[in-house]
């Protein structure tokens, strides 16, 4: 709408409500200086530098970083193996249109597909954007290739997909979807760990089965093996296709490439953003062979899906992850997490519970713990919430034994103060 189409309107309206015309600027309380949106509550701390477990802040103040970019350097910061490829892509070529061959994406498809299930890969931007190619690709497959009208996917309670309006609605908290009413149809969630209400879900119209092996957003709850039985019976037995959202879980955090292998399933689709690109922002969605005659030339499609930039460093980190043994050097670091904490903060009452799956580590609380971040920042140490009662711990994949026995010595010391 033009400025001048608005002329009207704004001698009706109150400046403040005024759409499309140009209003007086007034600093806002929350965001005093800031031209952003305010859709972050951010902490008190401008973090300018990151090398290996280690941030520094814009006063020269260091952290040991047990949070990850919420799981996303899981080669810590500037790993030395993704910096030099990019470098030298930048130097090549940062982006061409999907409408030609792209080598960089095969090669990385290509180590993606040899080191999983997968048969093949869609490249994107973000998690978000990879469950919806999931979403996508899961009706496509039933409505195109088996020629049904199904079309419904099942979610669990306390799960997170992301912020697109599709994956909001797949996401299983309410707290996402407040004021972006109506929402999509085609989704249902259920509680986690619930057989009955799961069968009860399935009807004609389900598509698929959507889930993460480890809740994070939901309170850091790895899914019950049992369970995991269960949901692989009733997808084999009404036709379901189960998504694995490895968005978070994926790249080696859990102890395993992916955190389905824990399992012994071979989904037949799965997400993956995160740590893909080490920090560069890079989505994608993988799928069986079967599918991809559902997405055929022309059914999906992103600009910024895959360029050689993103490439570079999807390559890169795939590389390093195998050549480095990162999921077991996770699955061996969590372990001496796990015991690191229960040392430290074992005999603490506050403390309820201590779970997780390789460098992926929740600890229950028996109060809201936000307060308790503030604390072990101001000590030097990030860590971030999942759900209010529940300490969140994402180290990289490199920490050491030294960096985790630090970490869990200040953590038990902020809980200590706060408690007392
Ligand atoms: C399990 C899971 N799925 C999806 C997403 C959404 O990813 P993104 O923020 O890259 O869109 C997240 C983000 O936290 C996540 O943890």
């Amino acid at each position: 709408m033009s400025k001048e189409s608005n002329a009207l309107v704004s001698e009706e309206l109150p400046n403040t409500d005024a759409i499309g015309v140009r209003t007086e600027k007034v600093a806002t309380e929350a965001q005093p200086q800031s031209s952003l949106f305010p859709t972050y509550a951010r902490y008190p701390l401008s973090l300018v530098k990151g090398q290996g477990s280690w941030l520094w802040d814009d006063q020269g103040k260091r952290y040991l970083d047990f949070m990850s970019g919420i799981a996303v350097t899981n080669l810590g910061h500037a790993p030395q193996a993704v910096a030099e490829r990019l470098k030298k892509q930048i130097d090549e070529l940062w982006h061409v249109s999907n409408l030609f061959h792209i080598p960089g994406q095969e090669r990385a498809a290509a180590l993606l597909t040899a080191n999983s299930s997968a048969d093949a890969v869609f490249f994107c931007n973000s998690g978000a954007e990879a469950n919806e190619a999931a979403i996508k690709l899961a009706r496509r497959y039933h409505q195109k290739v088996k020629q049904t009208s199904r079309y419904e996917i099942i979610t669990f309670t306390q799960s997170f997909h992301g912020r697109t309006l599709a994956t909001l609605t797949a996401t299983g908290q309410d707290k996402v979807k407040e004021g972006f009413l109506p929402l999509p149809a085609g989704f249902k969630s259920v509680p986690l760990h619930d057989q009955a209400a799961l069968e009860a879900a399935i009807s004609e119209n389900t598509a698929a089965i959507m889930l993460e092996m480890v809740q994070a957003e939901g309170g850091m709850y790895p899914v019950d093996p049992a369970f995991v039985g269960v949901i692989t019976k009733l997808c084999r037995e009404h036709g379901l296709l189960l998504i694995i959202d490895e968005v978070q879980t994926g790249m080696g955090r859990t102890g395993k490439l992916f955190s389905f292998e824990h399992y012994g399933i071979e989904p037949d689709i799965f997400t993956l953003a995160k740590g893909l690109g080490s920090g560069f922002s890079v989505g994608a969605m993988l799928g069986k062979g079967y599918l991809r005659e559902a997405f055929t030339a022309g059914s999906h499609g992103s600009t910024f899906g895959g360029t050689p930039l993103a490439m570079a460093a999807v390559q890169a980190t795939i590389e390093t992850i195998i050549d480095d043994k990162l999921p077991e050097r996770a699955a061996e670091m969590g372990e001496y997490l796990f015991h690191s904490l229960q040392k430290q903060l074992g005999d603490i009452p506050f403390v309820k519970d201590i779970r997780g799956k390789g460098l992926m580590v929740g600890i229950e609380c028996a109060e809201p713990v936000a307060e308790l971040v503030l604390a072990g920042q101001k000590k030097g140490i990030l860590f971030i919430t999942a759900g209010p009662n529940v300490i969140r711990l994402l180290p990289n994949l490199y920490v050491t034994k030294e960096e985790i026995d630090q970490a869990a010595a200040m953590i038990a010391e902020v809980i200590r103060e706060h408690v007392a």
